[in-house]
């Protein structure tokens, strides 16, 4: 399958890699608009100009979820599209009639390659007959693929930022305290990695322990008395009244 990647952030980088070298995949062509971060050492045309952009079976926006809309714009319509995004909706590129979303349930970043073994795609198409492509697609990037409509999809991703995003913002903000009371943080990371062990095994509501669940009066109250930013003293409350909810 001759197929066409459009962008060379986060996503973009890692769909590279995992394309470059594959049997099943023929990547013809890498689009992005500053060229500075398009590597190729593998010899793929590359460009910067959507006026440039050549004949393919497959073509997959890895852009951001602000421009899938304007690119798809400027693309031959009369071709398989996909966007990569958890929020945005499939009818978002309607100008193309065989249209489609393959969304990576993870999170990616420059530091880390991410394994596609490990991954899982929620998958949409508007043609039922182009469904079987975009598996085959998964497949061969060894990740799994699921089903998944617009409504679910974007559902998902709402959970998938609060796994990801609000726990990472959390450490960011656990990290911070211990800089400011001259505390390392590397003597929480063993807590953190038996925190994830234990998701595995146990649904999350079972693994809960601490003050909030506990309701531990003195120590809730001597907490946020540590607590000096009044932005992470809200979200300690608020965290903590949530947990407490859950118990009524
Ligand atoms: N990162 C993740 O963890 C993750 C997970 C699942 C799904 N996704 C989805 O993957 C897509 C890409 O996300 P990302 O994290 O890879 O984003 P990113 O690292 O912020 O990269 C954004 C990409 O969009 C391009 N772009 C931004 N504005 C543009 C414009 N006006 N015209 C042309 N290109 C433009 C950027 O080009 P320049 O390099 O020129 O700025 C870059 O290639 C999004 O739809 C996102 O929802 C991401």
């Amino acid at each position: 399958m001759k197929v066409i990647l459009l962008g060379a952030g986060k996503l973009g980088k890692q769909l590279y890699k995992s394309f470059v070298n594959n049997q099943t995949i023929d990547l013809i062509q890498w689009y992005n608009r500053s060229e500075t971060n398009l590597i190729s050492p593998e010899g793929i045309a590359l460009t910067n100009s959507l006026d440039a952009i050549e004949k393919a079976d497959l073509y997959i926006l890895a852009v951001s979820d602000d421009v899938i809309s304007s690119i798809s714009k400027k693309l031959p319509t009369d071709v398989l599209l996909i966007h990569t995004a958890g929020s945005v909706s499939i009818d978002v590129i309607k100008s193309h009639k065989r249209r489609g979303v393959w969304y990576p349930i993870q999170s990616f970043n420059d530091q880390q390659e991410i394994d596609f073994s490990e991954v899982t795609f929620g998958i949409e198409t508007n043609k039922l007959s182009d469904k079987q492509l975009i598996y085959d697609l998964t497949k061969s990037i060894e990740a799994k693929p699921i089903d998944i409509n617009s409504e679910q999809r974007e559902k998902l991703h709402l959970a998938a930022v609060i796994v990801n995003n609000f726990i990472n913002h959390l450490f960011t903000q656990a990290s911070l305290f211990c800089e400011d009371n001259e505390l390392s943080f590397d003597l929480l990371r063993p807590l953190i990695r038996e925190t994830f062990n234990k998701i595995d095994k146990i649904s999350p509501e079972e693994a809960q322990s601490g003050p909030a669940i506990r309701n531990d009066k003195n120590t809730l109250k001597r907490h946020l008395e540590l607590i000096k930013n009044p932005v992470l003293k809200k979200v300690y409350t608020t965290l903590t009244t949530s947990i407490q909810k859950l118990l009524t």
